[in-house]
């Protein structure tokens, strides 16, 4: 149903998203507006990437997904109920955040301690907290489970950060640029995690990724932000191969768009890929 706020984009079609920023504008204390009139919607089982420049407001967005932050106009629907500062403990249960600076999500004196909270708090008992949350280290690959967690490099501590969240067995995962800090080990296996939670379990997924090779690989739909709204979205196979578009937002393309058009591949009639693997593969057909 269309709400007060809706605009026609956000008036139509939005009946099956799971998540829905709505018309929303929300502005720092110190006057600055992190997101202006930004619409943006998630889809059952979909990964959705949020590409922009720096400032352009993806953790601004971000963070209202789960009611850390509430608009200043517009309203945040999740699985169609509005989040207000009534609510949004209950709307955090079904929405997991890991924020781009991993650090200010852990607090607790051991690593299997801070992966534990989350489902103690949702009121597991502490052996079923404890299964979960060995579970969720053993995923993600932490086995420095009685150390402080401060005490862990950049990346590890990113790797807790994300156990923390899957721990609590979220429906909705939002994670803000998740790979930055992380060796291309990784990298990859957050990425192939990504792609598992969504297939195998049927997870909704909202990345704000800088590394647009990672957001043309993973993404079934991508959003470019810029100046506190979406400027455009779209599958990967066309925002990601619109160097004119990307241009606009002070994005550049990603390596396999770039390799694609310098090797002449769509006058050869190759479809668009979105991995350099698919290329090599080209490559190796001739
Ligand atoms: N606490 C704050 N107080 C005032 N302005 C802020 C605050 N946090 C962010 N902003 C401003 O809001 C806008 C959006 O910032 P945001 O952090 O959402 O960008 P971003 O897209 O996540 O950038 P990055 O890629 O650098 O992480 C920017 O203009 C930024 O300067
Ligand atoms: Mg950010």
């Amino acid at each position: 149903m269309a709400s007060e706020n809706a605009c026609v984009k956000c008036a139509s079609g939005s009946e099956d998203a799971i998540v829905h920023v709505d018309c929303v504008t929300h502005r720092y204390p110190d006057g600055t507006e992190g997101i202006h009139n930004m619409c943006f919607r998630v889809f059952p089982k979909e990964i959705v990437a949020l590409c922009g420049p720096n400032g352009a407001g993806k953790s601004t967005l971000i963070e209202h997904i789960n009611g850390l932050m509430l608009p200043d106009v517009g309203r945040v629907r999740i699985f169609g109920k509005d989040i207000d500062k009534w609510n949004v403990s209950e709307i955090r249960k079904s929405v997991g955040l890991v924020f781009q600076d991993a650090d200010s999500q852990l607090f607790s004196p051991t690593v299997l301690d801070d992966v534990m909270f989350g489902p103690l708090n949702l009121g597991l008992s502490p052996e079923e907290a404890r299964k979960r949350a060995e579970w969720a280290l053993g995923i993600v690959g932490i086995k420095e489970t009685t150390k402080i967690p401060h005490y862990l490099s950049g990346g590890q501590q990113r790797l807790v950060a994300i156990a923390g969240v899957l721990a609590m067995n979220p429906k909705i995962l939002v994670v803000d640029e998740p790979t930055g800090d992380l060796d291309p080990s990784n990298a990859i296996r957050i990425e192939g995690l990504l792609r598992s939670l969504r297939d195998e379990h049927g997870i909704s997924i909202v990345i704000a990724l800088h590394d647009m090779d990672m957001a043309a690989r993973l993404a079934d739909r991508v959003c470019i932000v810029k100046g506190g709204s979406i400027m455009a979205e779209g599958r990967p196979e066309d925002i990601l191969y619109d160097e004119q578009l990307l241009r606009s937002a002070g994005l550049e393309l990603p390596d396999v768009a770039r390799l694609y058009r310098d090797l002449g591949l769509e006058a050869r009639g190759e479809k668009r890929v979105r991995s350099l693997d698919e290329i090599v593969a080209i490559l190796k057909r001739e």
